[in-house]
């Protein structure tokens, strides 16, 4: 084993930076023999040098992270910083002072891993991220690697453990949005600004990252069409169990059915509870990954968290250190396949949608034909009187960017009954117009709920 120790900077030390920091204390005999050499932790780079950060060596720290990634003979750059800038700059800099990189940073990644990909090669060293998308749970490096003989077709995955938990705890318990998002803030999931979460510009950024490894193109976080959970009710969770369905926030990605485009998006959806990916609970993640060959492989674990998230910084720790003993790269960006991103007005899935009606001869009927007209096939129909369906007249699943119609209407007086409608698989901008069209009906009194049915 060579004595001389490969050198490492880490940026940042937060909840996952001061886990990295431990564990290659901790494990470092272990990590020397994995590796063929000692790593050690040369600087530490943070903006409040006084907090206080157990197990740390102070004379690591240093406030100047510029200087850090500039010295020269750091060999691996862990950036657990976030964010875009000043991160980029500081990425980019290591990469010219001959540094590989190891980040857990999906935001910049999903806007930018075309120019950080593109200039890690040209100083040929390593960019890694498995830390960036479902935490601890092995899953850029199986997509990249042990996947890279087969034909992804589709990832369907939980990707955020902030909005499984609210979900979760409104599936179990009957709670509503806002009851359920405190439960997640009281117990640490949610952050004091959930925004991020609960809009889905966390799971849009994950998105983006396995759509573009996962068929080989590029794929940003602007490509992802995203609604959040805000508007998810009581009532459209005990619609989904009816249904025998629960509700998920799901990051999608999939190719289109004559395979010149992907698609990427994220929002709720119900699944049966006989999918695999019902079953995740609480904050947990998941990934179901569908291919040719392979069929279909579900990725568990946790998603976030200090330990967990450093565990996969450590791997790709790991590995930027072999290579740069063998003086060689791993995989770098394959993007090769250029597949554009078809706007979501033409992905096909299918719908679930409640609709306030008159109860009155020929309802039914106009209503059957509006569905007709648009080219959008019903399933199912369910009539119930409107005592079974409380609370949820105003709800919608309409985010930002989203071209589905906002549910609206309420419950005014006159409107007798709730129509449940169950479609077979349709465009979205199909199901759009037919919304468009069905509110326009007078005996139509409101759009109560339109969610979409994943998995099946
Ligand atoms: N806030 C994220 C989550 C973890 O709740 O899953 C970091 O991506």
């Amino acid at each position: 084993m060579r004595t001389r120790p490969l050198k490492v900077a880490l940026l940042g030390c937060g909840v996952v930076g001061s886990e990295v920091a431990r564990i290659m204390t901790t494990h470092a005999d272990d990590l020397a023999a994995r590796i063929g050499a000692p790593v050690e932790l040369a600087g530490i780079a943070v903006r409040r040098p006084d907090r206080v950060r157990r197990g740390v060596p102070a004379e690591l720290i240093t406030t100047d992270a510029t200087a850090l990634v500039k010295r020269g003979d750091i060999d691996v750059v862990v950036e657990v910083i976030g964010g875009i800038e000043p991160v980029r700059t500081l990425i980019t800099t290591a990469f010219e002072h001959g540094a590989s990189v190891v980040s857990a940073n999906k935001a910049l990644l999903a806007a930018d891993g075309a120019t950080l990909h593109a200039a890690a090669a040209e100083h040929g060293v390593d960019l890694y991220y498995e830390a960036a998308v479902a935490g601890a749970i092995p899953l850029i490096r199986p997509l990249r690697e042990s996947l890279a003989g087969d034909k992804v077709n589709r990832v369907l995955g939980i990707v955020n453990g902030t909005t499984n938990f609210i979900l979760d705890r409104m599936d179990s318990t009957g709670a509503g949005y806002s009851e359920a998002l405190d439960e997640a803030t009281a117990l640490g999931y949610a952050e004091a600004d959930p925004t991020a979460d609960v809009e889905g510009f966390d799971a849009a950024a994950k998105a983006a990252i396995l759509a573009g490894i996962a068929f080989h193109t590029r794929v940003t976080i602007g490509d992802v069409h995203r609604e959040g959970l805000t508007e998810v009710t009581a009532a459209d969770i005990a619609s989904a169990q009816q249904m025998g369905c629960t509700v998920k926030l799901l990051a999608i990605c999939e190719r289109s059915a004559n395979g010149q485009s992907v698609t990427a998006r994220v929002h709720p959806a119900m699944i049966p509870l006989t999918h695999p990916l019902a079953s995740v609970r609480e904050a947990y993640n998941a990934v179901f990954v569908e291919a040719d060959a392979a069929g279909q492989l579900m990725f568990y674990g946790p998603g976030a968290g200090g330990a967990p998230t450093a565990s996969a910084v450590l791997g790709d720790l790991v590995a930027a250190c072999r290579n740069k003993l063998a003086n060689t790269t791993g995989v770098g960006e394959s993007a090769y396949t250029q597949l554009p991103v078809s706007p979501m007005g033409e992905v096909v899935t299918r719908y679930h949608i409640n609709l306030d009606v008159a109860d009155k001869p020929g309802v039914l009927a106009q209503v059957a034909t509006v569905f007709a007209e648009h080219g959008v096939s019903i399933d199912t129909v369910r009539q119930q009187g409107k005592d079974h369906y409380s609370g949820a007249v105003d709800a919608s699943v309409e985010g930002a960017g989203s071209p589905m119609p906002k549910a609206r209407g309420g419950r005014r007086a006159g409107g007798d009954a709730i129509l449940v409608v169950v479609t077979h698989r349709a465009p979205d901008a199909a199901l759009s117009a037919t919304v468009e069209a069905l509110r326009k009906l007078d005996t139509v009194r409101g759009v109560a709920s339109i969610m979409r049915v994943e998995g099946e």
